[in-house]
């Protein structure tokens, strides 16, 4: 009996040394130490032996079994560090790895511009309102005082979808639009895309955007709509900003004025910058006229109001410096970057 234990002994660590996972490993333990494994089998066997033989042959199988049971729990041990190992180096994270590049967006500087001006006018009490792209001749010229055949059209080479209905050239539409549904005292801008039949060069865009401005109250006069417009050009371009109104003729408005910026350049003087003028164009505007405000509703007797229209491209330029329109649709991030 002590040589079979001996070969036990012997076979059970010879195996567990070449395990190499968990269930193997129970195997062993079931086949060596288990209810019907060898070890059991000698122990079981005891009842034959001799008085004097029985401790000796018990004390060396309780030997054997703890040896096999130490063995066993060892290499448990070391399989199971070996598996935590091969986890870590599986996961591990190379930190001298080049990360990857977040871009950061950035506001387009129409959307920046466009921003900075609603800001301006939302602080001074103003609504921001919107009107379709798709107009019907009588919002879009119609009801801003330009009838069929009116020439005030002809500087609005228009898309036409039918008799009708048309692409909007200008933003003015939105006045008339906002009378309709808004009673004094009416204050807000509307800004949008606008369209006309032109060709692209550096200053013009079959597709531009413009901010229409319009204050119905008691009492608005000519110096609220300089005031305005002074506000806006200094928050925009800094405290320097000067304008000018210059007489002009708009069918909607009476009196109407083009508002001119003092040229940054030469501060009036005139210089290849402003084409000599001292003044750059900025844009339109006027008191609106008594007829189109009696035929939204409203009495020109008791109301009266100022309007304006601005390109945003067109401001946006100045801002920036940019001297060609064309850069500012081109989706160029060599461009865009810069600002
Ligand atoms: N709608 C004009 C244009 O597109 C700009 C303009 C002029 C708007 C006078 C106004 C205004 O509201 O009063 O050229």
């Amino acid at each position: 009996m002590k040589e079979q234990l001996k070969s036990i002994e012997e076979r059970a660590c010879q195996e567990l040394e070449k395990v190499s996972d968990m269930k193997l490993l129970d195997e062993i333990r079931v086949r060596f130490l288990g209810k019907k494994g060898e070890v059991t089998a000698i122990l079981k066997q005891m009842g034959k032996l001799s008085a004097e033989e029985r401790p000796v042959i018990g004390q060396l199988a309780n030997k054997v079994r703890e040896n096999i049971e130490e063995a066993i729990s060892a290499k448990q041990q070391s399989l199971k560090s070996a598996l935590v190992e091969q986890k870590l180096k599986s996961e591990t994270v190379d930190v001298t790895m080049p990360g990857r590049e977040v871009k950061l967006g950035r506001p387009h500087p129409l959307n920046a511009v466009l921003a900075e001006v609603e800001s301006v006018f939302l602080g001074m009490g103003f609504d921001i309102v919107e009107g379709p792209e798709v107009e019907t001749d009588h919002y879009c010229f119609e009801a801003l005082n330009m009838p069929k055949h009116h020439p005030a059209r002809d500087t609005q080479d228009t898309f036409y979808i039918n008799e009708n209905v048309l692409l909007r050239t200008q933003t003015s539409s939105v006045q008339i639009r906002t009378m309709e549904k808004m009673k004094p005292p009416i204050r807000i801008i509307s800004p949008g895309r606008v369209y006309r039949s032109d060709a692209v060069d550096a200053t013009h865009s079959p597709l531009f955007h413009q901010i229409e401005g319009l204050v119905v109250d008691k009492g608005v006069t000519m110096a609220d709509l300089k005031g305005t417009l002074e506000l806006l050009m200094k928050r925009l371009y800094g405290d320097e900003a000067k304008i000018r109104l210059r007489p002009h003729h708009f069918p909607y408005t009476e009196p109407s004025a083009e508002v001119d910026l003092m040229c940054f350049n030469c501060h009036g003087k005139g210089c290849s910058m402003c084409k000599q003028e001292g003044y750059v164009e900025l844009l339109g505007s006027g008191m609106v006229h008594p007829k189109v405000l009696a035929d939204c509703g409203i009495d020109p007797e008791i109301y009266s109001g100022f309007a304006f229209g601005i390109g945003l491209e067109r401001i946006t330029m100045g801002r920036y410096n940019i001297n060609d329109m064309r850069l500012l649709y081109e989706n160029d991030m060599r461009f865009l970057e810069q600002f």
